[in-house]
């Protein structure tokens, strides 16, 4: 089985300057570690809501540490300071608007506030990059809608061949 790469990229001012705990950041491992049975490399970065910080961090976790998927936590609704889709958008090579439509209608049956999410997904050289709401309650909303399309993703940008558990049936078309 091929080892995957996981960049987790929560973006917090507040905790990243310590006032509080990064809670989304272990939500989104342990997510991952029980839709996935491959082995995992995580590559964990928790950072302030910057602009050229989120774009330097998502840039890094595609080119350096090749990440196949990676899952930013935070920054995507309407305040100031939330600038991870600008940043985001601004680093890939293609957006996959699905995965934003899919996320924020399936959050619409447990919030109404969910359409304040503002979060995108897309491809980066071979890395699928996918925005979380911060809340850990929100990211998983929001992750197990999508997670069945995100191996046949990875598959096609020529990323690791994830298998996942039956929890979280991955789907691919036959060929
Ligand atoms: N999506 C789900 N599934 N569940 C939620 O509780 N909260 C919403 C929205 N999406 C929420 C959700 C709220 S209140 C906001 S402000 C936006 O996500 C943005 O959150 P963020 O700033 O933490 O990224």
């Amino acid at each position: 089985m091929d080892i995957v790469n996981i960049g987790i990229l929560s973006i917090s001012d507040r905790a990243s300057a310590g006032i509080y705990e990064d809670k989304s950041g272990a939500e989104v491992k342990k997510l991952m570690q029980s839709y996935i049975k491959n082995e995992i490399i995580f590559h964990y970065e928790l950072i302030a809501d910057e602009f050229e910080l989120i774009k330097k961090s998502l840039i890094f976790l595609s080119d350096e540490k090749k990440c196949d998927l990676i899952l930013s936590t935070g920054g995507t609704g309407p305040a100031p300071r939330d600038v991870t889709p600008e940043a985001t958008e601004a680093i890939c090579e293609k957006i996959l608007p699905g995965f934003a439509e899919l996320m924020r209608q399936e959050s619409l049956k447990f919030v109404p506030t969910a359409i304040l999410s503002r979060q995108v997904a897309g491809i980066r050289k071979k890395s699928l990059i996918i925005n979380l709401p911060g809340q850990p309650k929100a990211i998983k909303e929001c992750l197990e809608p999508v997670f069945p399309a995100v191996p046949y993703c990875i598959d096609l940008i020529g990323g690791a061949y994830i298998q996942t558990n039956d929890t979280i049936r991955a789907f691919r078309p036959k060929k």
